[in-house]
Parts: structure tokens; sequence; C-alpha cells
């Protein structure tokens, strides 16, 4: 048999295809993905795709960025969202870094006590709730956002609606459910099954989705096709934003449309710090992660870290003690700078974050409630008293494109899934951010952590947040971009990765991939990756009077069975200064995760 080079193509095209379609899903992997121009690390390989494919056709980090975002909002409701909101970190070729706050706000009809009970206590789980149901939600600004970056910093070769094309597509044709997206609605389906559109669109009624069945979103695509049409501000003044006021009047809800229009997207300053000689660009609050990393790495920057070893219980004793003594901050205080006074410049400087460490003991944990209390300078002694809390369902991505310009781009509905509601006529899941306030200063959030006063529930105002997306720099040179999911976890997961790669020398899959612990102050205890320490050091830890339960993250994914377990994943590229190669780093913590880049 014969064949004509066009025959030839159109076979090879089909065989390739046709691997593609039956070879398994390149998983997350030890070895970084190399890539020449640019690429897309994204806890779905889906997204990953479509950033990639935005890139390859000439699109910047900002334009993937934008159409990354959308399509795990479709392909990943777990956590990427348009009913959420988030923090994105631009890097620009020309030397510029740009922080840009998508985080929701309160309504204006949002009160302090607004989630306490008759008993004072906040209202626990359900109707009322700052965890559950039609009153959880903060108002959205994840499509604000995306809009913002792409208007000031995307290429401009693409329109808006071309860049949210491909997440309707996947919305309208559908996507293939996986064993770990399905293993979500499992775990998740409480959150849901109590509103109809959710329990019809992701439970199928009840009858729940398993992986491999295509999963198609029809009220979802009609959205982002009037989002395509009309512009983001649909969002906000069109139809969609009337479906989301009449819902949640309807319910109980507290968003409204005058709430919706009067939502903004802001840019901020992002921070800047230094650890041995590399330089760390971060988010700066509302997000408490930027200066949690920085006051970190500062206190670490004396101790020989590389002597210590990557996993020495030396090592693991002075990470949680570094952890511990910035989380005490986290809970008193930050807020949402546009209405208190964070002392971000008090927290960073170098002699203060030296006398917190003034009573490390190498040989003895400090107990938390034995840290002094010495407050930054800038903060106001008589503005009430902070305390503080966070999920573990957040996403995170990174991009870098052929020119040089990077995303870091962190964004949540707060818990999986958020508040469980779907706003009827229009598939989007709303967030449950109002639980990132604090209900009541001192008592434990929904995810243990403790927060204060700063932090209270008051209209307008952005809940503090734990979202790190960050840049390090080697020589001014972009080196890596990273950011992680898990609430407080966050800026630890960051660090720890900054860490390895910089003190233990490990290669970015190695670094990401390395066990990590977490300490928040409160609870005092130090949380650890199912297998991830050997029984040696944590004798060596319970030695030294750490206490040690094998979890990374405080709060009711204790109650997830370790084989259930899917702690805090940063998605991390590596720009090798020899070489100039991206290295994508998808981390092995979420099996759907991948490096896609050309
Ligand atoms: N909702 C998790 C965070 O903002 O940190």
């Amino acid at each position: 048999m014969t064949m004509d080079a066009s025959g030839f193509t159109k076979k090879l095209v089909g065989i390739v295809s046709i691997g593609l379609l039956c070879a398994p899903p390149a998983r997350a992997q030890r070895t970084a993905v190399e890539a020449e121009h640019g690429m897309v690390v994204s806890v779905y390989d889906v997204a990953s795709q479509v950033g990639a494919d935005v890139l390859k056709k000439g699109g910047n980090a900002v334009d993937a960025a934008v159409a990354t975002g959308l399509a795990l909002a479709v392909v990943y409701p777990y956590a990427g969202n348009i009913g959420g909101g988030g923090f994105m970190m631009i890097h620009l070729a020309d030397g510029r870094d740009v922080a840009i706050d998508y985080r929701e706000t309160a309504p204006a009809a949002a009160s302090h006590d607004m989630y306490l009970g008759k008993n004072g206590k906040p209202l626990p789980r359900g109707p009322g709730s700052s965890t559950q149901g039609w009153s959880a939600s903060g108002v959205p600004g994840s499509v604000a956002g995306f809009a913002l970056a792409l208007e000031k910093y995307g290429s401009h070769k693409f329109a808006w609606a071309e860049l949210v094309e491909p997440a309707r597509r996947l919305a309208a044709d559908g996507h293939v459910v996986t064993a770990f997206n399905a293993s979500r609605l499992l775990v998740r389906n409480e959150t849901l099954a109590p509103y109809a559109d959710s329990k019809r669109i992701f439970l199928k009624d009840g009858a729940l989705r398993k992986a491999g069945e295509i999963f198609s979103q029809p009220e979802l695509a009609a959205t982002l096709a009037r989002l395509q049409k009309d512009g983001p501000r649909e969002f906000y003044e069109g139809e969609t934003a009337r479906l989301i006021a009449d819902g949640m009047a309807k319910n109980g809800g507290t968003i409204t449309l005058a709430d919706l229009k009067n939502y903004r997207a802001v840019e901020r300053t992002p921070l800047h710090g230094t650890y041995r000689g590399y330089d760390v660009v971060t988010m700066p609050p509302p997000s408490s992660g930027g200066v949690l990393v920085l006051e970190m790495l500062a206190m670490l920057e004396p101790f020989d870290l590389a002597k210590l070893g990557p996993n020495s219980s030396a090592k693991y004793h002075l990470l949680a003690e570094v952890m511990r003594r910035a989380f005490r901050g986290r809970a008193i205080y930050f807020g949402d700078p546009d209405f208190v006074k964070v002392p971000v410049a008090g927290l960073l400087d170098r002699g203060y974050l030296a006398t917190l460490m003034k009573n490390f003991d190498p040989a003895k944990a400090t107990p938390s409630t034995a840290l002094p209390d010495l407050a930054p300078a800038g903060w106001d002694a008589a503005a009430p008293k902070a305390a503080a809390a966070q999920s573990q369902d957040t996403t995170h991505f990174s991009i870098v494109d052929a020119a040089g310009n990077a995303v870091a781009n962190t964004y949540t509905l707060n818990g999986g899934f958020g508040s469980g509601v779907t706003i009827p006529g229009t598939g989007i899941l709303m967030n449950n951010e109002m639980d990132d306030f604090t209900a009541k200063p001192g008592s434990p959030n929904f995810f243990g952590l403790v927060q204060g006063e700063a932090n209270a529930v008051a209209p307008g105002r952005r809940p503090l947040s734990s979202m790190t997306p960050t840049f390090v720099f080697k020589d001014r040179r972009l080196f890596l971009v990273t950011g992680a999911p898990g609430g407080g976890s966050i800026p630890n997961g960051v660090l720890q990765v900054i860490v390895n790669v910089i003190d233990h020398d490990m290669p970015v899959g190695f670094a990401v991939e390395a066990p990590r612990i977490h300490h928040q102050w409160l609870p005092d205890g130090i949380g650890y990756e199912p297998y991830g320490l050997s029984v040696d050091v944590v004798e060596a830890l319970r030695g030294r009077g750490h206490i040690l339960e094998m979890r990374n993250t405080y709060g009711p994914e204790k109650k997830v069975p370790l084989s259930e377990y899917y702690p805090n994943d940063t998605m991390t590229i590596m720009i090798d200064p020899k070489t100039n190669l991206r290295l994508g780093a998808a981390d092995p913590r979420k099996p759907d995760a991948k490096a896609v880049g050309y």
C-alpha cells in the first residue's frame, strides 16, 4: 500500500491524537518540565494547556493567566472560580512588578456581629453562618481582577472575548471528570447538597459524578457567553449581576446590585525583601502571606540552614519557631489596609525580627503562650486586638512567557466549592470568603486560625487572606514564580519551596515535592504531611517539647482520612539562570496538576 505525503500526515495526526487520548495524562513529576519559551503550571492539565495555547499564539503571561483562570472556573470548581476572588502578582519583562488585589469585599449590609448566634458564639456551619449558604459570600472579585490585569498589562493581541472562549467551550462541551474531582465532590457532598442548583449541577441530583464521565455546564457557558458579548462589567452591572442579586434577595443573602456595581479590583504596591542576596517580591495586605514569608525569611537568614540539612530535626525545629513567631503577629496586626493601619514596615524591620528570635532555643520549643507581647513599630496599641482563619481550598497557577513576563496568581472560593450556593440561572458557584473575617475575636474560625478585631466584618472591607503569590529574583533576573493554596499553610509552603531552592540547592521539582511542615502559633503544634517526617525526626522534635500531628493544617480537614489528604500544593516555575529554560514543577500533591511549556 502506498500513501502520499498528505495521507501519511493525516494518519500520523490520527495516531498522535489517538495516542494522546489513550495515554494516561502526564502527571506532575519530580523532574521539572523544560521549555524554551513559555510555561504554565496549574492544578489541572486542561487549564495549563489553555494558557500554554495562548502563549504559543503570541499572548503574554497576563493573557494566558486570564484564559487559565477562567478555564479553572469550569474544570476545577473546587477552587477555580468567577464567584470568588484572589491576588495576582505580575512581573513585566521591563522590570516592573505589579500586585492586583481582587479580593472579595463585604456587602454593604454586612455587620460586625452578623455571624454570632444569640449565645454570642459564631453560628455553626449552615444558614446564616460565615461558612455555608447565602450569607457567607463576599462580593466576587475574580472577573474584575482578570479584566483589570488584561486591560493594563495584557498584550492587547487578544480581545477579552477570545480569552473567555476556551472556558466557555469547556463549559458548553463538557470536560472529563477526573478521579480527583469526583473524590472532591464526594468529600464536599454536604456543602453542595442543600442548594438545588448545586445539587443538580455538581451532584447530578445526588447520583454523583463519576470519574471519566463528561460534565457540561450549560448555564455557566451562557454566563461566560454574556461576559464575552457585553464585557467583564456585565458580571457587575448586567444580567449576571441581576441574577446574583435576585438569588440573594430571594434566599436571605446579603449581596445587592449596588454591591456588585461598586466592586473594584485594585492595584497595590508589591512588597520587596531580600534573602541571602536574592530579591523576593510578593503580595501585600489584605493578604498576610507576603509579609509572613518575608518575616520568616529574615528570621531564618542568620542561621546556616544549608549546614542543618534539608530534613534534620534541627532544621524543622527552627522552621517551626519562625512560623510560630510570624503567625502570632498575623493574629493581631492584620486587616484590610484600606480600613486599618497594618504595621508592615515595623513587622519587616530586621531589628524587630531579631528581638522576636531572642528567646529562640535550639534545644527547646518556645510555647506559643510564652512569646513576649512585642508590638512592631507603627502598631496603634489602642487599636482593637485582632485574632484570624483560612481554608485549604484555594488554587495557584504560575506562568512565564517568552519575553520574560510572569504571573503568579492565587484565587479561591475559600472552602472547597465555596458557600455551596450556585446562583440560579448562572452556573456560578459562590465563595464563603466572609469566613476569613473574624466572626468573634479570639475564636478560631472554621479553619482553626485565631484572628482579631483588626479583621472584623465591616461593609466594603476585604477579609484577611494568606494567599502568597511570589516572585524570587537572582541577580535581578526572574528566578522563581510560586504560590500555593492551603489557607494558613500557604506562606509556610511558599517559604519551604524558597528555602529548598536557595539553602538546599534542590532542583525545583524536588523543592516542590519535598515534605513540608506547618505551624501557625495557635493551636500550638507542628502539623506534618503524612509520611513526611521520619520517626527519628518526630521523636527528636517531641524531645524538644513540640506537639506533632500527621497533617499540615488545622481545622476540619483533620477529619479527612490520610488517604484523602491533599495538603497545600505549590505550582512553581524556575528560570534556569544559565540556560534561561523555563522549568515547570507541578506539585504531585495534586494528581491532575500539570506543567505545560513550549
Ligand atoms: N481563603 C483563604 C485565604 O484567603 O487565605
